[in-house]
């Protein structure tokens, strides 16, 4: 895995992350999955990478999200990043869902770890995990057949996803959205809205705004390129821009934030017949 070195996750993050991390495990982990063979055969050839993805570093990690080094450690390390605990973090995205859906759409699922939880929760439902990156799609497509479970796995554009309109009836994304322009974030949400049925949820889990505007210091730490522009904006005034309902936010332990909307039914505009009749002295009259 190539590492820039000039970074503060570098030079101060990685050191530590090397502590606390099993090296023997992620070794093992790595050695264990033939990478080229999985990730070819979870390729989509079609998918065009957009720059504002390829060029990127992110979180020190030359390449990003497109090489078998961030798909390995990425587990290892989002279980220290998400205070006060991963598993309690992404709970709040779960237990922000108002239906009982049954077709579910994970979008930028990564390792697939929100998404393994959302088929838990809902086990009838078919599940779909979508990502950019086919070297994340191979430890998620691992750990569900680890779990049982059945999902499928997509690799595709979070903003150009492909699938027929209406054809969710819940669309998530976590830690997604502080990953990309918000010009692209903005974009994903008109596409969730197109791709929900009505009545159905949108729900963002991801880095608290407010939080993060106050301090800057922790947006260098992270080397995301992205998440200063993320943490000017407001998902709330993304979501209601592109057309969703009852949008609220609900801050989780001051570091995460989980934003929920629902596709309303869209404003038409009705035409009404008015029917005229006549009344005893010859008047005309119109109804309405
Ligand atoms: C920080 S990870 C989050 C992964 C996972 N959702 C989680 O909660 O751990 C961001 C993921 O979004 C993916 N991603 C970034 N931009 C994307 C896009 N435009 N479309 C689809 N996936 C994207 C990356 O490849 C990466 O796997």
């Amino acid at each position: 895995m190539a590492t820039r070195t000039d970074t503060i996750f570098e030079r101060f993050l990685a050191p530590i992350a090397k502590l606390v991390i099993n090296q023997d495990e992620l070794k093992r982990f790595h050695e264990s999955i033939d990478w080229e063979a999985a990730s070819d055969r979870l390729s989509n050839p079609t998918v065009a990478y957009p720059t504002y993805y390829r060029s990127q570093n992110f979180h020190g990690i030359e390449g990003g999200y497109l090489t078998i080094g961030a798909a390995v450690s990425y587990d290892p390390i989002t279980q220290y990043a998400l205070p006060p605990n991963e598993q309690w973090v992404r709970q709040a995205l779960i237990d922000a869902i108002q239906s009982k859906p049954r077709r579910i759409l994970d979008l930028g699922c990564g390792t697939g770890s929100t998404t393994i939880l959302l088929k838990k929760a809902f086990p009838e439902a078919e599940v779909i995990g979508l990502d950019l990156s086919p070297y994340m799609l191979v430890p998620a497509e691992h750990k569900a057949a680890q779990a049982g479970l059945e999902i499928q796995w997509k690799h595709g554009l979070a903003e150009q996803t492909g699938f027929p309109d209406a054809s969710f009836d819940l669309v998530t994304a976590s830690l997604l959205f502080h990953e990309t322009p918000t010009a692209i974030a903005k974009d994903i949400l008109r596409e969730c809205h197109r791709l929900l049925t009505v009545g159905g949820e949108v729900l963002i889990l991801d880095g608290n705004q407010k939080s993060l505007r106050q301090t800057e210091w922790l947006t260098d730490i992270f080397e995301e390129p992205y998440i200063r522009e993320y943490a000017q904006g407001s998902t709330d005034a993304w979501m209601g821009a592109a057309g969703f309902g009852k949008v609220q936010t609900q801050d989780f332990w001051l570091l995460h934030q989980v934003t929920h909307g629902v596709k309303a039914i869209a404003a038409q505009s009705v035409e009404f017949s008015t029917p005229n009749f006549e009344t005893a002295d010859g008047k005309q009259w119109a109804m309405g």
